[in-house]
């Protein structure tokens, strides 16, 4: 079982039914961590991900499960790779819009990414970096909190996109992970985000955390918040408006 290397891919095919309980990545060091997908037959497009695993001595990868592998198909083991997050720059606005493009597929998201740039409500605006390659980003803007005794400041988590062939290897996590770290560095203390309750939940957000926050979504499991700084969200009652950016969503 010979896998075909190409651009970082290990792509495994069968023409026989198998259950592979392990496998081996030329060239991978023990302790690399393994996205493993299912392989479209008839495209050779990757699809959902079947397994995630830790490469061993001399890169066989052992898996927890064996995977159960039909006539004809077979799976893509992509390692995870390194990513760098920073700030980012003029130079990287272009790569930002097509990161957001591809990531979405539809223009809209690029076009809330330069609204809210062009509008002056960027708080921290970072992209991850694979081999010197855009393949990430995440946007936090300004989106204070209304209460009776004046505004709250607080930031709107959105959108956060990563390339197709980039996503599941942990460039998302990485890049809202750091993205909370810059927040807290800057001096924020409350992030609010509407996304999946899967995918949030691991950085701390919570729908509870958003239960006193008035907004077009609330009640909903979406809408979610986070507090950067333990207790930022203490007492805090009153109502989000989004800025004109994000009309066309709320
Ligand atoms: C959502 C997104 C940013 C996550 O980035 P990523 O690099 O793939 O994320 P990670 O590898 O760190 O984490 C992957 C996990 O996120 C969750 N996840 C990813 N995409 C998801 C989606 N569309 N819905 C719900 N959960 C999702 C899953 O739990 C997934 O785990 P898995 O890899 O075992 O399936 C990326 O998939 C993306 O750009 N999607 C298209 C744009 C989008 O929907 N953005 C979010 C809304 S603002």
């Amino acid at each position: 079982m010979l896998p075909l290397y190409r651009e970082h891919h290990f792509t495994f095919r069968f023409a026989e039914d198998r259950r592979v309980p392990r496998f081996h990545l030329e060239g991978v060091r023990a302790g690399h961590r393994v996205t493993v997908f299912a392989l479209d037959g008839d495209t050779g497009d990757r699809r959902g991900v079947l397994a995630k695993a830790t490469a061993g001595d001399g890169g066989w990868v052992d898996l927890s499960e064996p995977l159960v592998v039909r006539a004809g198909t077979g799976f893509v083991a992509v390692p995870v790779p390194t990513v760098a997050v920073r700030d980012e720059t003029p130079e990287d606005i272009e790569a930002v819009r097509r990161v957001n493009r591809l990531a979405f597929g539809r223009d809209d998201e690029a076009a809330l990414v330069d609204a809210l740039r062009h509008g002056g409500y960027f708080r921290a605006s970072l992209i991850a970096e694979v081999e010197g390659r855009v393949v990430g980003h995440v946007l936090f803007s300004d989106l204070p909190i209304l209460t009776t005794t004046g505004p709250v400041p607080a930031l709107a988590l959105a959108p956060v996109a990563v390339l197709p062939d980039y996503q599941h290897l942990g460039v998302g996590s990485e890049l809202v992970r750091r993205g909370l770290d810059v927040c807290r560095e800057r001096g924020h203390g409350i992030v609010v985000v509407l996304g999946h309750p899967r995918f949030y939940s691991r950085f701390g957000f919570s729908t509870a955390l958003a239960s006193r926050l008035s907004s077009p979504f609330s009640g909903k499991e979406y809408f979610m918040a986070l507090a950067l700084v333990s207790g930022a969200l203490d007492g805090v009652e009153g109502r989000i408006e989004y800025p004109s950016p994000f009309g066309r969503w709320v």
